[in-house]
């Protein structure tokens, strides 16, 4: 549509307005040159239905969200996102993930669930201060329900075009799972509170209880709602780092000679005893490389999350009336033949210098957004992407079993664009 009607494009969805921006000069200029107008999220009336706005990270606007955003960020560094503590904390769920594949000896298997426990592990440590293990049964529970809410509960979906069938027996069970989701969360708030030690702030939720205690303020977010923040976490930072992470293996299985030479670049520089750490990451280029060209090549977030224009604004010549919503095609940039040779190749030769020794990034690579609402977790995302692909790299190599299907690149639409079910069998180097 956008070869026909240009970059900027007005469509309805579900019998709303909206504007969908498919190239990168409209996206720069909604979200970095006119940021204030475009920094508020559209609020579908299904986020209120499921889980509520207020106190959300993803979907409150203003001051509120504001204050909400700097402060997690400020808890994510404290908790060690770019650090040594948490590279740690990586590489031992990422042991204990590669365990779990050598239990499987070489036989054929589906990586999604302990791929996923794995990744939530991680933010479960920072947001809760727990891990859980791969076969806890009310924690599989908990990631079966973020699966089918990451796949079902999209703007461009049924319940998203009619949002009052979330109350109806249609989506009852869907509801009930995100009834005990709630729950589970609330129960962790009020253990933290029982236990809460302004000396010892072990979490984000400690960090939310410490800022209650101290400042009482207005704009913090009271204690009745610490859940839903977390909420946003938990889905946000699970279903797009697994799903990327399932992208690299299954990827790696369809273009053998990348999967080799990410492992001969591995063992050169790191060997296959010792663990990676984030300094090894400069003398990897071509694993670099190649983490960026999964994510480009197939994107988690097509679309983000859909803004909102928050006051009447000229964009590219058109007037985009307050409160429309906004949406981001992603995917649109990242293959766009524009910025891209050869877009729909998997060539992570695309991000190196022409000597090989460097990565280059590009201004067209935007797989977490841009601008004020810029994805809060990319440095905590690429520190587990480097991490996990490379201690499963060290010991693996990813194939799809002998009688099972090639399997479809496509891959499945829902809140993110998964690579829906596959098996593999992890082979011993
Ligand atoms: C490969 C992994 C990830 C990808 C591709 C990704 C992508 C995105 C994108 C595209 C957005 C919307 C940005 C915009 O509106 O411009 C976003 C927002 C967000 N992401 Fe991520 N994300 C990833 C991992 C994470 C992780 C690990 C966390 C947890 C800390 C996280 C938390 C969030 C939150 C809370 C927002 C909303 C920010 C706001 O509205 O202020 N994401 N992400």
């Amino acid at each position: 549509m956008s070869d026909e009607f240009g970059g900027i494009m007005s469509i309805n969805l579900s019998g709303m307005k909206a504007v969908l921006l498919t190239d990168l000069t409209a996206i720069r200029e909604a979200f970095l040159d006119k940021a204030d107008s475009f920094a508020d999220r559209f609020n579908h009336p299904l986020n209120e239905y499921v889980n509520g706005v207020k106190g959300s990270l993803i979907f409150e606007n203003g001051k509120g969200w504001k204050l909400h955003r700097r402060m997690t960020l400020r808890a994510l560094r404290n908790f060690g996102m770019g650090k040594r503590s948490l590279e740690n904390k990586i590489n031992e769920e990422a042991r204990c993930l590669a365990r779990s594949f050598q239990d499987e000896n070489g036989r054929p298997f589906n990586p999604q669930p302990t791929v996923q426990n794995a990744v939530a592990n991680v933010i479960c440590s920072i947001s809760f201060g727990s891990r859980y293990d791969y076969d806890d049964p009310e924690f599989r529970r908990l990631l079966d329900y973020i699966k089918v809410f990451m796949e079902q509960l999209s703007g461009p979906s049924l319940v998203g075009a009619f949002p009052r069938l979330w109350f109806t027996p249609l989506y009852k069970s869907l509801k009930n799972q995100n009834d005990e989701c709630r729950t589970f969360l609330r129960g962790l708030v009020e253990q933290h509170k029982d236990s809460f030690d302004t000396n010892d702030i072990r979490d984000i939720i400690d960090v939310h209880l410490q800022e209650n205690e101290e400042g009482g303020a207005e704009e913090n977010i009271p204690q009745s709602l610490i859940w839903r923040g977390i909420f946003d976490l938990f889905a946000a930072g699970t279903d797009t780092t697994s799903n990327t992470i399932l992208w690299g293996i299954l990827l790696l299985t369809q273009y053998p000679q990348v999967q080799e030479n990410v492992q001969q670049e591995i063992d050169d520089v790191i060997g296959r005893e010792r663990p990676p750490t984030l300094p090894d990451r400069l003398h990897l280029p071509y694993v670099d490389a190649t983490l960026m060209e999964i994510q480009r090549f197939r994107p988690v977030a097509c679309f983000i999350p859909p803004r909102a224009a928050s006051v009447d604004t000229e964009l590219r010549g058109y007037t985009i009336t307050k409160g429309t919503q906004v949406w981001a095609n992603l995917y649109a940039v990242l293959h766009s033949p524009e910025h891209w040779k050869d877009p729909e190749e998997f060539i992570p030769e695309r991000f190196l210098s022409a000597d090989g020794k460097r990565t280059e990034t590009r201004e067209a690579f935007v797989p977490f957004g841009a601008g004020r609402r810029i994805c809060i977790g990319e440095q905590l995302a690429r520190m587990e992407l480097f991490l996990f692909m490379t201690n499963l790299l060290q010991r693996f190599t990813f194939k799809i079993p002998k009688e099972d299907p090639k399997p479809n690149l496509a891959g499945e639409h829902g809140i993110t664009l998964s690579p829906g079910r596959f098996r593999i069998c992890a082979v011993t180097r």
